[in-house]
């Protein structure tokens, strides 16, 4: 039988909820799911939220986990469309001036690429524009990094990465380099192009219902290494691409946007295994030491 004493007011229902973690015994996690419950339960008052939206809610969450897969979260989707991602990020990496700036891994990046040497095309045959990209790791003094690991991925002409291509080889549009004595580094990608982030989901239907759209802008992607110095993710943008200003995942800062330079046929510093017209971006890369 119900206490007398029980108290079924809405704050008293709040209360309850935020009292029931009072026995965690792991700190952080009672201060995680303390907040988490507080924040959620003021949404719920701020906006009266309805029975109604609540089951679409359910159902929606429910429907996330049922699209998501080894190579598919709708809910990092969820979470990079919220800008979440970027805000955890944010969160996590604050750099000193100077530094290159992070952004978001996305869904794309899988492990072991593999290994090639300065240089190298990171494909067999693409479909894109052949650019050279080419660069230095440096450390916050402006000295080179040699042996650093640039761990690179991006999409082809047809909108897509590797990992999303049912066929073809695993290894297209992606390699791992290490930056030469003076923190150099070269390799022949192609000129990445727009796309949409998956749409078949909740979070695609998410961004139809309130009238957002799904495009990122051009870029290519790095997670640069080095022992002693902080793990950089991030991407770099094309200067030139749509979608600068209204990125759906909001990962653009502007110190990560770079200039593509037209080259001719006939420019001697054309890569070998280029036939015609080409690209080069050249994209210098800044670490700061990592914390003791
Ligand atoms: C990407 O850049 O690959 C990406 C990031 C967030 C969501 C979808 C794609
Ligand atoms: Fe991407």
């Amino acid at each position: 039988m119900a206490s007398p004493e029980l108290r079924t007011s809405p704050d008293d229902i709040t209360a309850a909820a935020l009292a029931s973690f009072d026995g965690a015994e792991d700190e952080r996690l009672r201060e995680l799911m303390l907040a988490l419950t507080r924040h959620l339960h003021d949404f719920a008052r701020e906006v009266g939220l309805t029975q109604e939206e609540w089951e679409a809610a359910m159902e929606a969450l429910a429907d996330s986990g049922r699209i998501t897969n080894e190579s598919r979260s709708e809910f990092i989707l969820w979470s990079d469309t919220l800008g979440l991602s970027m805000l955890v990020d944010a969160i996590a990496h604050p750099k000193p001036p100077g530094a290159t700036e992070s952004t978001v891994v996305g869904p794309f990046w899988s492990p072991n690429a593999p290994r090639r040497e300065y240089g190298d095309a990171i494909f067999d045959q693409a479909a894109g524009e052949p650019t050279l990209f080419h660069g230095r790791v440096l450390d916050l003094d402006g000295e080179p990094i040699a042996g650093a690991e640039l761990d690179v991925w991006q999409n082809d002409a047809d909108e897509l990465y590797a990992v999303q291509r049912a066929e073809g080889p695993d290894d297209h549009l992606r390699g791992r380099f290490l930056t030469r004595e003076d923190g150099s580094y070269a390799f022949v990608g192609v000129r990445p192009v727009v796309y949409p982030i998956p749409t078949d989901g909740p979070a695609g239907r998410m961004l139809g219902a309130t009238g957002r759209h799904p495009w990122r802008p051009a870029h290519v992607h790095m997670i640069v290494t080095a022992p002693g110095y902080e793990r950089l993710t991030t991407h770099f943008f094309d200067a030139e691409t749509d979608y600068l200003d209204s990125d759906a995942v909001f990962a653009v800062k502007p110190s990560l946007v770079r200039e593509f330079v037209r080259r001719s046929a006939d420019d001697p510093a054309r890569p070998a295994m280029v036939a015609g017209d080409w690209w080069s971006c050249e994209i210098d890369i800044v670490l700061p030491p990592s914390s003791p």
